[in-house]
């Protein structure tokens, strides 16, 4: 169909066409600008891998809570709070995706899980430039891949499980109403603190699956995050779609090498993504110049 301009009627459909087009592009670049802060970004600086995080996403991959004795840490709203000593960011670190255009992808590192193509990301791409800046060296590579093998005979998702048990209310007082009983489930969590910051490995019921899946989050101090300048970020409030800046530098090298460890030993099936991830960065540096 010709929209025939010559006309009132034509003029005027012409005009809310580019209306409608100028105000979708309007909304798509506000959304984009909107959302890119949430984005784990990564960079170098001098001789580190730095991580770009995001401090208001509460429920994205990188969420701000306070340390609890039980280690699981408790939300919290990152405007309304001083974010200081008794704070971290639990941060879902992702390895791997289904997109070979994504954020942060090494398009060299693919491989082939339960018959769908990965390309190694995130974490694959932190250890790719860690290995160039020489934060980590072929050798720290080579050993974590020997290793694989001995921690995947004890991988804590096959290993492990949640229980239930009953548990009356004899010694608690009170009764219960009419026809209920009481049970209380144990759910092991397994943790790896160091001086740079603690990685955690939960076990999760599968969302749609039967059985638990290892789930491993890198847990970063509030006193350790940086800002764009480089300078550790000073207590107080989350500014509105603030980010933050971590550093792996040689100093934290093996801060980075738990993050793999810990993958290794959650479930069998990130131990073999694991092995394939390190052997095509060894493969990357044996065929680059
Ligand atoms: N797969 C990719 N990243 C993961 C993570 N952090 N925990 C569990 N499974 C993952």
């Amino acid at each position: 169909m010709k929209l025939n301009t010559n006309n009132g009627l034509g003029r005027a459909a012409l005009r809310l066409v580019v209306a409608l087009v100028l105000t979708f592009t309007w909304i798509t670049r506000a959304y984009g600008a909107d959302t890119e802060y949430k984005l784990v970004r990564l960079e170098t600086a001098g001789q580190a891998v730095r991580v770009r995080l995001p401090l208001t996403d509460v429920s994205g991959k990188v969420r701000p809570k306070e340390r609890t004795p039980d280690g699981y840490g408790e939300p919290l709203a990152p405007t309304k709070t001083v974010l200081g000593e008794k704070h971290f960011l639990e941060w879902q670190i992702g390895y791997d995706t289904r997109e070979a255009d994504a954020p942060n992808v090494v398009k060299e590192i693919q491989f082939v899980r339960k018959g769908e193509t990965k390309f190694g990301a995130e974490l694959s791409k932190m250890l790719v430039d860690a290995l160039r800046l020489g934060v980590i060296s072929t050798n720290d590579i080579l050993r974590e891949r020997d290793r694989l093998a001995k921690l995947s005979e004890a991988t804590l998702e096959e290993r492990e499980g949640i229980t239930t048990e009953k548990t009356p209310l004899e010694n608690k007082g009170g009764a219960l109403p009419d026809g209920f009983t009481r049970w209380t489930q144990k759910v092991p969590q397994f943790l790896r603190e160091t001086e740079h910051g603690w990685i955690q490995i939960q076990l999760k019921p599968r969302q749609r699956a039967v059985g638990n899946q290892a789930m491993v989050y890198v847990c970063i101090p509030m006193k350790r995050v940086l800002t764009a300048d480089g300078k550790p970020r000073a207590p107080g409030p989350a500014k509105t779609k603030e980010t933050v800046f971590y550093e792996f530098s040689r100093a934290n090298a093996g801060f980075l090498l738990d993050i793999v460890r810990a993958f290794a030993i959650a479930s069998k099936q990130h131990n073999e993504d694991m092995g394939q991830i390190l052997g095509k960065i060894l493969e990357m540096k044996t065929s680059s110049p």
